[in-house]
């Protein structure tokens, strides 16, 4: 069959493809744009570490020393990002059942949080974890009881108080925005009170509002030499479920949050565009280590181009409705936005 014998078709009137004919049309109507400053890069300190080390599971990302925090955060700052998120990794002899060392304001993460509050002042904005895991032996986000039947719970009410007393440590450290990751029901009221109670009325709060129970989470496990057994389904979300996230939201929002956060993003960004579209504050979402490390074990095989998928994936997810996005791309990408 040659070509004279197919049917002509009408010319469509309406063409799309005019407006992707150049790079100029192409950015003349560009829906999203990223900046470097929507960015916010997570970080982790470890107790007793001469210079950094980094994380097998997640190439790039280190744990690391006072001198390599420092240093990496002022690079992080010259690229444009304004935020750092630090996790704290203490030694296994400084965890205990309730994640005392979290509240030490000599611990790891205390002393990091003041180190860099003094380099950065108000250039560079400190938001630190706040959450038990890191802290405890256990390896929970609470602290550990007993129910009527015997079975070994984590304690929703016994461990807000522990989360006051971390809170306003890190905001007396110089912290400027606090961000509960745990998951227990009224962390952000709580804390919220207890900042406000010792005088933190302008530490913010960004909260891990809708978190699932994911495993997405694994490198992240290694880069904070987490001691869980088991799993965190009785207080991490189903990912079966959409509906409860607005839920979620609503109490956060009601209980003081200023920000809010969809946790992790590429396989939630159905929960992160409904969380967007009803939000009256900022919506973070996280890339967290899994997402990095398969885009990370992709472009090291050769089989993805890395570059493009993380920028790719960064604008997916703020086309969904991230305002902020953590990634622990934050330096690359914004290196790359800023050509
Ligand atoms: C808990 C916490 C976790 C992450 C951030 N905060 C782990 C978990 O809930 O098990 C995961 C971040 C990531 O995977 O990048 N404090």
């Amino acid at each position: 069959m040659s070509h004279e014998n197919y049917i002509p078709v009408p010319a469509p009137d309406r063409r799309p493809r005019r407006l992707r004919s150049t790079p100029a049309m192409r950015e003349l109507v560009a829906e999203t744009a990223l900046r470097p400053a929507d960015l916010i890069l997570p970080m982790f300190i470890a107790d007793g570490l001469s210079e950094a080390r980094e994380i097998s599971s997640m190439p790039g990302v280190h744990q690391h020393s006072t001198d390599s925090l420092l240093r990496t955060a002022h690079e992080a700052l010259e690229a444009g990002i304004r935020c750092i998120d630090v996790f704290g990794v203490p030694r296994d002899e400084d965890k205990d059942a309730d994640g005392s060392e979290s509240w030490n304001p000599e611990g790891v993460l205390n002393k990091a949080l003041g180190a860099l509050r003094q380099e950065f002042g108000d250039d560079l904005l400190i938001m630190a974890d706040t959450c038990l895991d890191e802290f405890t032996d256990h390896g929970h986000c609470g602290v550990l009881s007993t129910d009527r039947f015997g079975n070994i719970i984590v304690d929703n009410d016994a461990t807000l108080p522990l989360y006051q007393k971390m809170a306003v440590a890190q905001a007396r450290a110089g912290a400027h925005i606090v961000s509960p990751s745990g998951k227990m029901d009224g962390e952000v009221l709580a804390i919220r009170d207890a900042l406000d109670a010792e005088g933190f009325q302008d530490v913010a709060i960004m909260a891990y509002s809708s978190k699932y129970a994911s495993a997405f989470f694994g490198p992240f496990r290694e880069a904070v030499g987490s001691s869980l057994q088991g799993d965190r389904r009785t207080y991490q979300q189903d990912p079966a479920n959409a509906r409860e996230s607005l839920m979620e939201v609503q109490l956060d929002i009601d209980e003081g949050a200023d920000f809010v956060m969809v946790k992790p993003a590429m396989p939630y960004l159905d929960v992160l565009a409904e969380v967007a579209k009803m939000s009256p504050v900022p919506v973070a979402a996280y890339q967290v280590s899994g997402e990095y490390a398969m885009l990370q074990a992709a472009g090291r095989n050769g089989w993805v181009d890395l570059d493009a998928v993380m920028m790719e994936s960064l604008i997916g997810i703020k086309r969904a409705g991230a305002d902020q996005i953590l990634t622990y791309f934050a330096i690359e990408a914004a290196r790359k936005l800023r050509g």
